[in-house]
């Protein structure tokens, strides 16, 4: 159980670098692992879901060796992976497996991903469908883990994707990158373009067109081995930026953020509700990075639908919080998806921001929020569900109250930032800091 700091009388000041980008250093090993070289990978993200990724690899066969945030990766090329021993334990990374199902299926060996609870919930027929439009043979239970894939040569082909989501669109690209010739993936929605433009740093060729909708594949190019620098995850700095927007008396910088603009609906929606937010760009060859500073101020209501969604899809418990403190009715729909995340986050979002007496209330596939009604807690005991982002954003939240907040299972947070009370703290005044 972790005691929480409570409103801070002056706010958070400070500036902070977090670390590196979840969503890439998964991508970064999986391609350094299939180039030629080695890869040197910087400001990797060392956090639970990274490491699963890390571990799956070197079962693999792929040498990687890591010191703190750098990572090195001796590439095996596409056919120098080596069948693993035992079942690929993912543990609660779902974007590991995912990716992972998609380099796998055409490998010529068999492998079986397998994953904590919560990842073993989550539905997998998602990526298993679509990849079998490539010849891909992968057995689930029930649509769950443990994933068998059967190693195949697989075909070009022309997927319509069903999901918005970068994880189905990265195991389709990565499969497709060992197909028979060109394909092409349809998305519903734009998503998350990392493994595009990492595959086009590593060598390869993948073209997006349409508004970013269509992602045409060229198979089986020579990848090369990479030295990159990794950008801060926006993910993670969202929690800084959501802190200083609504903690009174604040105003906090985030250095050298990634800033994809597939990944900054955070920043849009802000500035539409009115939050103080300066965006600097910096120079920086392939992922966009920058500084951004965000000041305390009173925020307007915001209503969000399907478009909007996968821009902030892990950010949109934070824009529950924004939203309650709001001054007027917000409404987010069209985020079905948060059901299928590491909680079935419109659950569990709703049911924590209540015990702060938050007025909210769940639909089928998203939430309405009346920030104008006042808080006042009703349970102080907090529960982050073994989901980071849930315990990241209920520790921010409690930065808006005076009552002191215990968090359970704080540790989830280990999951994508295992630093983030640390970092915290350093936004806070010394006396604020508790255990
Ligand atoms: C991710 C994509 C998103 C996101 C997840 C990371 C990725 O999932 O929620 O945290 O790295 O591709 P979906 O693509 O399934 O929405």
């Amino acid at each position: 159980m972790k005691k929480l700091s409570t409103q801070p009388k002056n706010g958070l000041h400070g500036q902070l670098a977090v670390p590196g980008d979840k969503s890439i250093s998964h991508r970064v090993l999986i391609l350094g692992a299939v180039s030629h070289g080695t890869t040197t990978v910087h400001h990797f993200l060392t956090a639970a879901d990274c490491l699963s990724t890390l571990t799956a690899l070197r079962a693999l066969g792929v040498p990687i060796e890591q010191a703190g945030s750098t990572v090195q990766v001796t590439g095996r090329g596409w056919h120098g992976l080596t069948a693993a021993k035992q079942s690929l334990d993912l543990g609660n990374a779902g974007t590991g497996t995912r990716l992972l199902a998609g380099l796998l299926a055409g490998q010529s060996f068999d492998s079986t991903l397998i994953g904590d609870a919560s990842l073993s919930q989550r539905p997998m027929q998602r990526v298993a469908t679509p990849l079998a439009a490539l010849g891909a043979q992968i057995d689930l239970s029930a649509g769950h883990l443990p994933m068998r894939i059967h190693g195949q040569n697989l075909h070009a082909t022309h997927v319509q994707m069903t999901v918005a989501s970068a994880q189905v669109k990265s195991a389709l690209i990565l499969a497709a990158l060992q197909a028979d010739g060109p394909s092409t993936i349809m998305e519903t929605l734009p998503t998350r373009d990392h493994t595009e433009r990492l595959v086009r740093a590593f060598g390869g060729d993948v073209q997006t067109a349409g508004d970013q909708r269509t992602v045409t594949v060229q198979p089986r190019p020579q990848l090369h081995g990479q030295t990159l620098t990794i950008p801060g995850d926006m993910s993670s700095a969202a929690f800084f930026m959501t802190a200083a927007a609504i903690v009174p008396h604040s105003q906090v910088t985030l250095t050298d953020v990634g800033l994809n603009p597939t990944r900054t609906g955070l920043l849009q929606i802000l500035q539409r509700m009115g939050g103080q937010v300066t965006v600097t760009p910096q120079v920086n060859p392939g992922e966009p990075l920058g500084t951004v500073t965000v000041t305390a101020s009173q925020l307007r209501p915001i209503t969000l639908t399907a478009s909007d969604i996968p821009a902030v899809i892990d950010e949109l418990p934070l824009v529950a919080l924004l939203a309650a403190t709001a001054n007027g009715v917000s409404r987010i729909t069209g985020a079905e998806e948060l059901r299928y995340k590491e909680t079935d986050r419109i659950a569990t979002i709703v049911a924590e921001l209540r015990k702060l007496g938050v007025n909210i209330t769940a639909l089928s596939d998203g939430f309405v929020i009346d920030g104008r009604s006042p808080w006042h807690v009703v349970d102080s005991q907090l529960a982050s569900h073994g989901d980071h982002r849930i315990g990241m954003m209920l520790a921010i939240a409690a930065l808006r109250v005076s009552t002191p907040l215990q968090l359970t299972d704080a540790g989830a947070v280990d999951i994508s930032y295992p630093t983030f009370f640390d970092d915290l703290a350093q936004l806070l005044p010394a006396k604020a800091v508790l255990a």
